[in-house]
């Protein structure tokens, strides 16, 4: 195997996006497109990844932040065979270099082993698909008798003719590098654009009778660019559907694959199943049978098997046991760790608290800050008041604790094991063990009072 260079062009202006932000960082399943770039591009192992960049300046390496990349910066965007040029200097004299688009971002891995393979110090390999809507693209030229490659043409520069033709370039190709100094050397602007085309190499290799070959990918859709934020919404669909095909081959039961929304990774147990409209971002773990009711949002949370997530819940940076329930309604904040058979109901908000098993918080509550033991009730209106404008407080609630509804926890608070609290009661001292506290004002009634009547 010839040694592999990978080239990424990323410098482009990306004008049709209208947008301040530089292209390849418009977000894929909440990922820069230029990210998937990298990743495919690493995972062949090349000895070197160069990203040519340009608009947008130094936006574009800060934000990806990868320093086993060499960056390139490309002043003026004067062609994709201009942007090729400026990484000459890092490539190695032999071997071959995979040119790939950073706003290109679906391409497979198993694509480009191919064409790498095809590949020989001495050959040009293009890929190429057929498309039915071919406007837009480069297209193929082939010699009608050899139907050998000869050109590629820009659409702007072809005839009425050449834009019949339905083979196009994807831009994705690999070279042989002790072409590649000689052919960009030679390049020419002269063209309806005005720019140094890459695509220009083909009829320099034609002439020079090198080996030039075509592949295509096993999808048309690993070769689609982003050029508008309509295309961008489109490669994300595609992105998603792929998603859920994967999760049903695994035996996920998706309600309707074409409502779920995976923005990270996503790994499920055996039986798991996803009701409509939910999102999962960063990395999300689902154990066996565990249900995710409709409209749920997970953020980098780990759920052990049979747990119910009832529809609405949003749920971040926590750890859920077996056999709870939550939801619906239940907003649970990063930091919380719930153990098996804990019940969170409607409008309860937790954060940065544990519950032991069996507890429960079934209603309309604000748990912050709280360390609960086993099966402790919390009831309705309970809210911790763990916050007194400058610092956060603890509330430890221990083993078999009933909080009774409309209950204010002043933190740092603490109610021993078997407390009882009356209801509506403000419980700003520890309580002692097994004993009913309650902090209620006498209720009176007023004789003789008279509601006030209008006149
Ligand atoms: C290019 C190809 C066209 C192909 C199409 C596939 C050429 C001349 N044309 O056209 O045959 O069908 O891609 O999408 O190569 N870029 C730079 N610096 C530049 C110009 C571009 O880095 O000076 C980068 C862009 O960021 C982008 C890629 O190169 O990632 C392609 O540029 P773009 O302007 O989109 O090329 P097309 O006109 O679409
Ligand atoms: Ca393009």
């Amino acid at each position: 195997m010839p040694k592999l260079d990978i080239v990424i062009l990323a410098a482009g202006l990306g004008k049709r996006m209208h947008s301040e932000l530089p292209k390849v960082l418009h977000n894929l399943a909440n990922r820069p497109l230029l990210s998937y770039v990298l990743d495919t591009a690493s995972a062949l192992s090349p000895q070197r990844i160069c990203v040519i960049y340009g608009h947008g300046g130094e936006l574009v390496p800060k934000v990806i932040n990868n320093d086993k990349v060499t960056w390139v910066k490309q002043e003026l965007q004067l062609g994709t065979g201009h942007a090729l040029m400026q990484a000459l200097p890092y490539l190695d004299k032999e071997g071959i270099t995979l040119v790939l688009y950073g706003d290109v971002p679906l391409i497979q891995i198993e694509t480009l082993e191919k064409l790498i393979a095809m590949t020989a110090e001495t050959s040009l390999i293009l890929l190429t698909a057929e498309l039915n809507q071919p406007s837009g693209y480069g297209r193929i030229g082939r010699n009608a008798k050899t139907n050998e490659i000869t050109f590629i043409i820009e659409e702007k520069d072809a005839t009425i003719i050449q834009q019949e033709i339905r083979e196009i370039n994807t831009g994705i190709m690999a070279i042989s590098n002790k072409y590649l100094y000689n052919w960009l050397g030679q390049l020419k602007n002269s063209n309806a654009q005005g720019e140094y085309y890459l695509t220009d190499i083909v009829t320099m290799a034609a002439k020079a009778n090198v080996k030039i070959n075509a592949i295509q990918p096993e999808h048309v859709w690993e070769v689609l660019g982003v050029n508008s934020k309509a295309q961008l919404a489109a490669l994300e669909r595609i992105y998603q559907n792929n998603f859920a095909n994967r999760l049903m081959e695994q035996g996920v039961i998706l309600i309707d694959p074409s409502r779920i929304d995976i923005r990270g990774q996503l790994n499920c147990g055996t039986d798991v199943t996803i009701d409509i409209n939910c999102i999962f971002e960063g990395l999300v773990q689902l154990g066996d049978f565990v249900i995710v009711g409709a409209h749920s949002i997970l953020k980098n949370v780990k759920v052990a098997a049979n747990t119910i997530i009832a529809p609405f819940s949003l749920i971040e940076e926590s750890e859920i046991g077996e056999n709870c329930r939550i939801g619906p309604y239940a907003r649970i904040r990063p930091g919380t760790e719930l153990a098996n058979e804990v019940h969170i109901g409607n409008f309860v908000e937790i954060k940065n608290s544990s519950f032991s098993a069996g507890s429960k918080a079934n209603h309309l509550s604000y748990i912050g800050d709280t360390v609960a033991g086993k099966n402790v009730n919390i009831g309705a209106g309970t809210i911790t008041c763990n916050y007194n404008g400058a610092s956060k407080h603890q509330t430890v609630i221990e083993d078999d604790v009933f909080i009774g509804s409309g209950t204010q926890l002043i933190a740092p608070v603490k109610l021993a094991k078997g407390s009882t609290i009356g209801a509506g009661s403000t419980i700003t001292r520890d309580t002692p063990l097994n004993q009913l506290t309650l902090s209620r004002t006498k209720q009176i009634s007023v004789p003789g009072w008279k509601r006030p009547a209008k006149k």
